[in-house]
Order: C-alpha cells, then structure tokens, then sequence
C-alpha cells in the first residue's frame, strides 16, 4: 500500500472515495460544508431527513455527489469533532471495516478538523496519521496460516492512501508518520504472527530461524544464537534448568540493530521466548496450559520492535536478547527443591518449575552486561497476578530507575499503549529469601507479579533496568479474543523514536 500527503481540494482529487467528518450538531467542519455545497446541498438534505446522523462510529459511503469528482463519499460519524484516543480509533475501524468488503482501491481522507483530546503535551495532530495506519493493521490483520482454505472470504485492500494536510510546511512531520505507521504495520505483523503460531511448530529454533532471515532482510541486523553447548560454557544453570525435560534445543538469540556510530551504548531489551509453558514438573492443570503458547510474546515483542527499526531507519542502537526454551516436565526435568547456580554466581532453590520465567530472564539479564547498555529493558509474560492487577487494559512496569520509568510510562501515555508502575520494595524482595540457597524462585501467592519483579531486580543492580509485565496485554490466552495484541510495540516504539539520535521531538 501507498501512503501519500495532499493539499489539493476535493473537486480537484480523483480518488475513488473521499473520506470526511460528520458531526452531530448542525454546523459541519469546512470539509463537509465545502462538499456539501459543490454538490448543491446534498449532505444537508440528508441531513434534514436523519439518513445521516454523525454519532461516533456511524459510517455512510455515499455514490455519484452532483459535483464531485470521486466516485464515492463517506461521511464517517465524529460526534462533536473532538475525540479522545479510543473513539478515534473506532472511527477508523469502521472506515476499514465497511472498505473490506468494497471495490474501493483509492481512498483520500480528510480528518484535519478532528481535534484528539490527548492533542497536549505528548501527542500533536500528525499521530492521527499515526494511529490511523495502526488501525487499519488492526483491521485487517487475521492469522489465517494454518486453515487449509482461507480463500473463502475475499477481503479488499486498499492499495492507495491519501492523507490531507494543510499546510504544507508539516509535509514533514506527517512523512515520519508514515513511516513510522508502516513500519509498525510490519513489526506487528511479524509479532502477532510468531506468536500466533502453534507451539508444535513455534519452538525455539523456529524464533532462531526467523531471526536469521530478518537479519538476510535488513542489512542493519546481525544476530547470532547460543545453544545448549553455549548456555553450559556461559554456566547459567537458571536457563538450562527449564530447558532441562525438553527435547527442543533452547536458543538464546542475539539480535542486534545498528542505525548510528558504534560507540553509542546501545538499549538492550530482552524477550521472554517459552514456547509453551506446561509448568514443567510443577504442572498446570489442564485449563491453565491453555494458551501458554503466547508465553513468547515478550520474544515475539522484542523481534517486531527490530523489525521495526530497520524498516523505520531509527538513528539508535539496539540490541535484542530472545531467551527462548520450552517448560516441559518429566524425568530429565527439574524439580521442586531443585538448588541451581545462575551465570552471575547467585544460587536459587526452585520451589516451583513453573516460575520458569525468572530464570531464564535472570541469566539472560546476566548476560546482557556484556553489551555495557544504556537501558535494559524486559519483555515478559511473567505472572498470572498481573492480569488479577491490571487485566488487560496496561502493562506492569518496574524499574530500579526513575529516569527510564518516566520515559517509558510517557511513551505509553502517547502511543495509547498504556503500562502502569509497579513497586519494587525491599520489603517485598525479602518474601524471596530462602533457608537453603542464596534465594528462592517464588515467594508465596500475593503481590506474585512484584515479587517476580523483585527476582530480576537482583540481577540488575549495576545499570539501568526496567521490567514489564506484559501477561494481561500482550494477548488474549483464551477465550472467543485469543491471539496476541502485538502490545507494547507501540510503547516501545513511541520509547525508542524519542531515544533516538536524529529525534526531533516534535
Ligand atoms: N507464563 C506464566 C504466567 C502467565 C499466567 C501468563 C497466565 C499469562 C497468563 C508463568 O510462567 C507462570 O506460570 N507463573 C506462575 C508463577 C507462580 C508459580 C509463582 C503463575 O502466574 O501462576
Ligand atoms: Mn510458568
Ligand atoms: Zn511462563
């Protein structure tokens, strides 16, 4: 698809549909009393009779306007022209969902009166463009891999998109909008799709196989993987110990993005890569495995978001750290009481091998050091606790730092991708002393999500970590939803634009 700025009028365009507001009060924006008296009134007769009314949502996709030169019209409902976020994103859902099932190839839309509500400090106008092409991914995505006859619904794309903006001079600000909403169209749909996918063919080597031909893709990738031979030379016993009844060899991939000179400390983000979390021996029940292959969704995250700043040209560097193993249980797996020595020295009594996260994260984070990062920042779907604090509306965030906690909460804020801080008190950390070991990898059933934090705090003391908790939002684990959310890519994204060198926060 084409994305294109415009300043030309409607009577001079030929799209073959012409997107605009339509409010509920009877005065219309500028747009929509312009096409309304080229075409002799034809809007305000419509009007009159309440065949158009414009609630938040209601779309009509109007044919042959006296007039005008585009073949279709559609007037899409904007209340009273100011929206907040969530509104204006339901009217670009209903824009896309009446396109599906059109002829409609070329659309050109005119939203330069819609004020977002959020238009403040964080945000200004051009993030309409933005969450515009977000939308549109969120419309048409479907992962439709594995059905033996997806054809059965033809769904009609868009191959042209204009966008109108006024004033020329913001041409360039509306342009990295673009970018940026294209670039995220790619990242998520590489993030929902390895998330996706099924366990039984979504296994470590497969994250391993993709990353290499992301890195064939963009020449500013390079990745490597260390194996089961590696993790034992590197000695972080946490990993290995998950990995341990598994037949799947565990991967610990390095993805790393280069966009400016090589002596700026790069941002490190680690992805938490189960490809199915069965518990190992501490076993779920049955209802409670379900879904568990969306446990690699801060690997999948981690992934989309390099994808992401290779194709957006992001003047940073980045590395990505995919801790990817699977948690299955039996002879050779470990076992409750189990006493394990991490990479960093600290040893850990397991006392459930279904907190499997943390130690694959804390060896990974162990690891990490040797890339002297500016931030490290964490991806995982670490608790169940978290969707009891959350649900599935913000991620957790914690930090041991409250200059990146900031920037990361404030990206959040802007992208609509929302996280809330979480504690990281001592008190808490305490729950995790053990009688025999150094600590212990789990730490009674309250705060479960602060205390796991806690765990991986311990293994980030000498830099600037935070950690997000991402098990409420980065997918639906059951029910009608299932299927992931590609969140927080667009808090990464918002967090990374910004961190960026050439960033000229607009
Ligand atoms: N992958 C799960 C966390 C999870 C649970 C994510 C439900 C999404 C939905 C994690 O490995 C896990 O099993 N955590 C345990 C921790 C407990 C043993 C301390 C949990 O949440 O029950
Ligand atoms: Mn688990
Ligand atoms: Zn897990």
């Amino acid at each position: 698809m084409k994305v294109t700025l415009t300043n030309l009028p409607p009577e001079k365009t030929n799209s073959s549909c012409l997107v605009i507001p339509l409010l509920t009060s009877e005065k219309q924006f500028p747009i929509t009393n312009k096409v309304d008296e080229i075409s002799d009134r034809y809007i305000h007769d419509l009007i009159k009779i309440k065949d158009l009314q414009g609630r938040v949502g209601n779309t009509y996709l109007l044919h042959d306007l006296p007039n005008i030169a585009t073949e279709r019209v559609m007037l899409v409902g904007c209340g009273t022209g100011t929206l907040n976020i969530l509104e204006y994103k339901k009217i670009c859902t209903s824009i896309f969902e009446v396109l599906k099932s059109s002829g409609v190839k070329d659309i050109l839309i005119n939203f330069n009166s819609i004020v977002l509500e959020e238009d403040k400090q964080e945000i200004n106008a051009s993030y309409k463009l933005r969450f515009l092409l977000t939308a549109m991914h969120e419309s048409y995505y479907e992962f439709n891999d594995y059905k033996s006859s997806a054809d059965n619904k033809e769904v009609n794309k868009i191959a042209n998109l204009s966008y109108y903006v006024a004033d020329k001079d913001l041409n360039d600000i509306y342009a990295e909008q673009i970018t940026i909403g294209l670039s995220l169209d790619s990242a998520l749909t590489s993030t929902k799709d390895l998330a996706n996918a099924p366990p039984n063919i979504c296994t470590p080597t497969y994250l391993e196989v993709f990353c290499n031909s992301l890195a064939k893709k963009y020449k500013s990738l390079k990745t490597y993987s260390l194996g089961r031979k590696e993790l034992e030379a590197h000695k972080m016993g946490a990993f290995l110990s998950v990995t341990a009844g598994t037949e799947q060899e565990p991967k610990l991939i390095s993805l790393s993005y280069t966009g400016c000179k090589k002596t700026s400390a790069p941002i490190v983000l680690v992805g938490k890569g189960i490809t199915f979390d069965t518990g190992g021996n501490s076993l779920k029940p049955p209802l409670a495995m379900r879904g568990m292959k969306y446990d690699m969704c801060g690997a999948a995250s981690v992934i989309g978001i390099m994808e992401f700043l290779a194709h957006a040209k992001l003047e940073i560097n980045v590395i990505a750290l995919v801790a990817a193993a699977e948690n299955m249980p039996g002879a050779k797996a470990s076992r409750p009481d189990d006493i394990i020595t991490t990479m960093s020295g600290k040893t850990v009594e397991i006392l459930n091998t279904d907190a499997e996260g943390r130690l694959v994260l804390c060896d990974t984070l162990t690891y990490a050091k040797k890339y002297k990062p500016k931030y490290i920042v964490d991806l995982a779907t670490l608790t169940g606790a978290c969707v009891v604090a959350l649900g599935h509306h913000r991620s957790a965030l914690y930090s041991n730092n409250l200059e990146l906690s900031q920037k990361l909460l404030k990206a959040g804020d802007a992208s609509f991708d929302k996280a809330w801080q979480m504690p990281l008190d001592t008190e808490y950390t305490k729950q995790l002393e053990s009688k025999f070991a150094d600590l212990q990898n789990v730490a009674g059933s309250d705060a479960g999500s602060v205390t796991a934090a806690c765990f991986l705090a311990e293994f980030c003391k000498e830099y600037k970590w935070a950690h997000m908790d991402i098990a409420g939002t980065a997918a639906h684990f059951t029910g009608a939803e299932r299927g992931a959310t590609g969140r927080p890519l667009h808090l990464l994204a918002e967090f990374l634009i910004n961190e960026a060198e050439g960033s000229k926060n607009y």
